[in-house]
């Protein structure tokens, strides 16, 4: 389906009936006008944990709250009447076992109008998932490397290689079995991804996996170079705004001190303007 036939926004549903089909479309988003940028280009929009380390300046997403997403949240839904908004849960919102979870998501859900959350977790968060898909919450879970786990996993580490490669097909397998409507694999290498994808029933969204996964994801950031502390080989990066901003940033400040900035058209002349034939008012 195309960005321009689409109308109304998709369920979580809609998505996971995209399993094996048009491959999904997805980015990260944090701001309104961001979000309106990709509404008409994303089918599902993720306001991400990512918010942390590339809108906040933190090292980690750990530091993440409740209260800066949904902050977040709000700010995307009013971007947003296209594409479906999924929101992350943040490290420490559902750990804690499903009645947790399930308090964070619907409040989540409730206050950002968002159409299903994200958790990070295979095996281990099955029985939460199940918990809260049967409370009417969707879910999509995200397996592979999980960066809330970064202090345990030893680093922002491939996930799936070698001997780990059954683990992270068995995530895959439990998290759909658990009644996710979409998996998000993350650095897991091609080959597994390729694999997850022919044996869960459940669109996978790749972020350093492979092509052949059900949909794509990245940070809005990285790919529009933005978010430049590194960038990870799974990053594409599409334009060079930071770049381009830090030196719109630079002009401004030397037209400012050899006051070139502002010039005539800028200013507003001491005498009000005569009123135009028309009628109009004037700016000026
Ligand atoms: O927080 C985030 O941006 C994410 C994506 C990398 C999938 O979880």
């Amino acid at each position: 389906m195309s960005a321009t036939a689409r109308k109304a926004a998709p369920n979580a549903e809609d998505i996971r009936a995209r399993k094996g089909g048009e491959p999904l479309v997805s980015l990260t988003a944090y701001s309104t006008p961001m979000a309106k940028f990709m509404d008409a280009h994303c089918d599902f929009v993720l306001v991400g944990d990512s918010v942390g380390m590339v809108m906040h300046g933190m090292t980690s997403t750990l530091s993440v709250t409740m209260e800066m997403m949904i902050m977040h949240g709000q700010a995307v839904a009013r971007g947003l009447s296209q594409a479906m908004m999924v929101i992350d849960m943040p490290f420490a919102s559902y750990e804690e076992g499903p009645q947790q979870a399930f308090r964070n998501a619907a409040r989540l859900m409730a206050e950002t109008g968002a159409g299903a959350v994200k958790l990070e977790g295979g095996v281990e968060m099955a029985e939460t998932i199940r918990f809260l898909v049967h409370r009417g919450i969707p879910v999509m879970a995200h397996i592979g490397l999980t960066p809330q786990s970064v202090n345990t996993l030893g680093g922002y580490k491939v996930q799936g290689r070698d001997a780990q490669a059954d683990a992270v097909l068995a995530d895959a397998k439990a998290v759909a079995e658990a009644g996710a409507f979409s998996v998000v694999l993350e650095k897991v290498p091609q080959g597994l991804a390729d694999k997850i994808t022919a044996e869960v029933p459940i669109p996978t969204i790749g972020i350093g996996a492979s092509a052949g996964c059900d949909g794509q994801i990245l940070v809005v950031d990285d790919m529009l170079g933005f978010f430049t502390a590194f960038k990870p080989k799974f990053v594409k990066r599409y334009a060079d705004l930071g770049q381009q901003a830090e030196a719109a940033i630079a002009e401004y400040a030397a037209e400012v001190r050899s006051r070139s900035f502002p010039a005539d058209q800028h200013v507003f002349a001491d005498k009000a303007p005569k009123k135009a034939a028309t009628g109009k008012g004037s700016a000026s």
